[in-house]
């Protein structure tokens, strides 16, 4: 039985208008109401984080955002400052996305540096990592997520580590309709949990939350949360649609 609370978030990527905003959260909200002992988050475009943030007050729903750069201001045009989400009441923080590695360039350094910021301005990061098709069908996968993970977090402390999460996102699971089979994840989920348990120790390992995410559907998401070690979904298109992230929020327990 898993003792760790299950975290189920929605990244919209680059979708959401305010009008659209307004209809997905009002929407949403009514479905969920009720719900306890689960945490949810959803990730809006940056332009509507504060709509979001103003339609989420008093719920029982986190703001989070998809994407931050350093540091608290500066020349650094199209970016945005870690305090400039705290200030509007983001808690969580998406960092290290296959998109934004794959599209945008982002390495492995940055990705660090960036955990390194939202722990620094109290946002929790949801740490992403994962493999292509390719490395998988070249037996790599194993080797490369844990890697991915051991430079996540070089150089950060254990006292931080409880309030890491991490999403394990293969590549070729993302907006494919292919979701990773459950037990699959779950295995390359302990891994992570493992490689944590080596750079620190089992306690900590124990308490840090993995989510699974790659083509979550309302269909996937109770086999997903029957296995031992998925703690949550990060949850792309599926989360556009108020009734499907509703059904996602209130998964079975099998
Ligand atoms: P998807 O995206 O659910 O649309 O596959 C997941 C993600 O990229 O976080």
């Amino acid at each position: 039985m898993r003792n760790r609370i299950p975290i189920l978030a929605g990244n919209w990527k680059m979708n959401g208008t305010l009008a659209q905003t307004r209809g997905i959260i009002g929407g949403l909200l009514p479905e969920i109401k009720n719900v306890t002992g689960r945490t949810v988050v959803i990730c809006p475009p940056a332009t509507a984080l504060t709509t979001a943030a103003d339609l989420l007050r008093g719920s029982n729903v986190f703001l989070g955002a998809q994407n931050m750069y350093l540091g608290d201001k500066g020349a650094f045009t199209g970016e945005i400052a870690p305090p400039m989400l705290t200030e509007i009441g983001a808690g969580y923080v998406i960092i290290g996305h296959s998109e934004r590695r794959v599209i945008f360039g982002e390495t492995d350094d940055l990705v660090n540096r960036k955990i390194k910021a939202a722990l620094e301005y109290k946002l929790n990061p949801i740490i992403c990592c994962g493999e292509s098709a390719e490395q998988r069908a070249a037996g790599l996968t194993d080797g490369w997520v844990t890697g991915q993970i051991a430079k996540a977090l070089s150089g950060i402390d254990d006292a931080a580590v409880p309030g890491l999460v991490f999403a394990y996102e293969p590549i070729w699971a993302i907006g494919t309709g292919k979701n990773c089979d459950a037990i699959e994840a779950n295995r390359i989920i302990r891994l992570i949990r493992d490689k944590v348990k080596a750079l620190y120790d089992q306690a900590l390992a124990d308490k840090v939350r993995i989510l699974y995410g790659g083509s979550v559907t309302a269909a996937t998401i109770d086999e997903q949360m029957a296995q031992s070690d998925i703690d949550g979904a990060l949850v792309g298109g599926a989360s556009l649609k108020p009734a499907d992230f509703a059904r996602i929020v209130n998964f079975v327990e099998k």
